[in-house]
């Protein structure tokens, strides 16, 4: 089942890994390099497949603020839950336990697969739906008129996306320079690094990085790959420290990896459309939750928050406030949540996540 679900990470252009992708070292990696074979068969052939039902699941993704979604989200028998960012299905089966029924959207055919078994208990009440979850307005049953009690989108990629070598999100990871969540992203990694004009380059470092070595880093790929073409994450990190060196804790390659990881899959772009059609797919009263884990993406959720629930809009030129006819939401929680000590200490991962809450409110057109 993963080995047909991940065909089309096979086929890009073959690269052969092998040598060195074997000495990956880390606790996770027994089970992420052998599924990584499955996921590869093109790259990693050599290696053992494994059989999803031998990976707990907490060795695939461990869901952050789970009694937080599940507080918020209030789902329970005879609610219908969107969960657009399935990943390892963690936050689905927090709502399936519920009795609620749950539809699971993700782009990795891989994490569809894996959450497919992984929730197959409980029957009829799971189903997922492969796509970016910009186009939920395109699932058939939304189209047939189904309303959503509620939507989750927990943003970015899933540990067991970053920590796949194969998948090529990590600095720290030999592996090809893909960096796609699914077959729908447009792009790779190797094609911004080696075809994209530096001026491209230098943007979206600035804009999705927020890195401020942008034109020095920008300069640096483009001599480079003059050179030879960039073909695998190793290359391209080096190629980083080299141009602005090591300082501190955080790897010199972060923000870059985060900048192509964005751009490659259109990540903000596709939360812009998630945001605007998710009124279209909730009920009156339906809850939306999104996580969220960096700034620019925190950002862009809680001012469409902001202003789709504000009243009235007023500006220093007007007589008066106006409606907003853009008022659809109630924030449940005026601020961001943000996770407990106790969860950042079990999950590091969690450090950065930021959750916001808001319903529909009864009053849509
Ligand atoms: C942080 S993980 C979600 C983990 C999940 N909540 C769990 O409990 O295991 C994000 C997942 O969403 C998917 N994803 C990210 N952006 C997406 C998008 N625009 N459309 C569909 N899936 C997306 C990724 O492929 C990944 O599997």
């Amino acid at each position: 089942m993963v080995r047909a679900a991940s065909r089309w990470l096979s086929a890009r252009p073959s690269q052969n890994f092998l040598s060195r992708q074997g000495a990956t070292p880390g606790t996770v990696s027994r089970f992420v390099d052998q599924t990584d074979a499955c996921a590869a068969p093109g790259w990693l052939s050599a290696q053992a497949p494994v059989s999803f039902s031998e990976i707990a699941p907490g060795d695939y993704h461990l869901p952050v603020f789970p009694a937080e979604t599940a507080e918020w989200m209030a789902a329970g028998e005879g609610k219908f839950i969107i969960d657009g960012t399935l990943g390892g299905g963690g936050h689905s089966e927090i709502f399936l336990k519920t009795g609620a029924r749950v539809l699971g959207v993700d782009r990795d055919p891989e994490a569809l697969a894996h959450a497919r078994k992984r929730l197959a208990p409980f029957g009829e009440r799971f189903s997922t739906w492969e796509g970016n979850f910009s186009a939920l307005r395109e699932i058939p049953e939304i189209q047939e008129g189904a309303r959503a009690d509620g939507i989750l989108m927990d943003l970015g990629v899933s540990s067991r996306q970053l920590d796949s070598a194969a998948r090529g999100f990590s600095f720290m990871r030999e592996g090809p320079l893909d960096m796609r969540m699914g077959p729908s992203s447009p792009r790779t990694a190797a094609d911004i690094v080696n075809q994209w004009p530096e001026a491209d380059i230098v943007r979206i470092l600035f804009e999705y990085g927020e890195e401020s070595k942008a034109r020095r880093i920008a300069g640096a790929i483009i001599k480079q790959r003059s050179i030879q073409p960039f073909k695998t994450t190793l290359d391209l990190a080096s190629c980083i420290e080299r141009a602005i060196g090591r300082h501190g804790k955080t790897h010199p390659a972060t923000k870059t990896f985060q900048a192509i990881r964005m751009a490659v899959n259109e990540e903000l772009e596709s939360l812009a459309t998630a945001l605007a059609a998710a009124p279209h797919i909730l009920k009156p009263g339906g809850k939306l939750l999104i996580i969220t884990f960096h700034s620019l993406e925190d950002r862009m959720v809680k001012r469409f928050l902001k202003h789709r629930s504000t009243p009235f809009l007023d500006e220093p030129g007007w007589p008066e406030p106006k409606p907003n006819p853009d008022y659809q939401f109630q924030l449940l929680a005026r601020k961001a949540i943000l996770p407990t000590a106790e969860e950042t200490s079990l999950n590091p991962r969690a450090r950065s996540a930021k959750l916001r809450v808001a319903q529909l409110l009864a009053l849509k057109s």
